[in-house]
């Protein structure tokens, strides 16, 4: 059996869909053990509603310290689902190799520092990109500069605004990550 931890900030549709895939076998022999939010927000009542132990560590400046001492010994793979916190390069180098994140558009464009959420649409918006998507990729202390484990691609229409492009690309996400996931466990 592998052990998931799961970071989230936000509503956790991906977070839930880690759940929903987990049941289904799409990602086959896992669990996750602990959900941890840096803020109040909904994933932590989803991780009640499945009954997984959830934990809320304020975001600042010890939040890596403290995660850390709440990381079970046997944890397989760390999932960032929707986290807008910044992991500490100590965090990192201690779970090398065992850290993934999705980010809503096709890494290496429209990443790093300020790239996340809405930041990231508009931008893809008035870069005039014709596509945009999602990755899945390993935390490295570069922010969104980890090797890529998967993306998928959606087309982005003249009449898309941030907010639809964030809707098509959820659904890509929705499909990619329980792959990226299983893939990386089955390793
Ligand atoms: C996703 O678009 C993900 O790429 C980004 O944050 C969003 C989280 O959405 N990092 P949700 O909380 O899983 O619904």
């Amino acid at each position: 059996m592998k052990n998931i931890v799961v970071l989230v900030s936000g509503g956790g549709t991906n977070l839930q869909r880690i759940f929903d895939t987990i049941d289904s076998g799409e990602i086959p022999n896992a669990k996750v053990k602990l959900v941890v939010a840096d803020r109040p927000c909904f994933g932590l009542q989803r991780a009640e509603n499945e009954n997984v132990k959830n934990i809320l560590i304020p975001r600042g400046k010890n939040f890596c310290e403290l995660l850390e001492k709440e990381i079970p010994e046997n944890t397989d793979l760390i999932v960032l689902a929707g986290f807008l916190s910044i992991i500490t390069k100590d965090f990192c180098e201690k779970f090398r190799g065992k850290i993934i994140n999705i980010h809503p558009a096709l890494l290496p464009k429209f990443g790093g520092k300020g790239m996340w959420g809405i930041h990231v649409h508009n931008a893809v918006i008035e870069s005039g990109e014709k596509k945009s998507g999602a990755t899945v990729h390993f935390v490295t202390p570069g922010v969104d500069e980890g090797e890529i484990i998967l993306q998928g691609e959606i087309e982005v229409d003249a009449n898309d605004t941030a907010e639809s492009l964030a809707n098509k690309i959820h659904i890509v996400e929705y499909d990619i990550f329980p792959k990226a996931i299983a893939k990386v466990l089955s390793k």
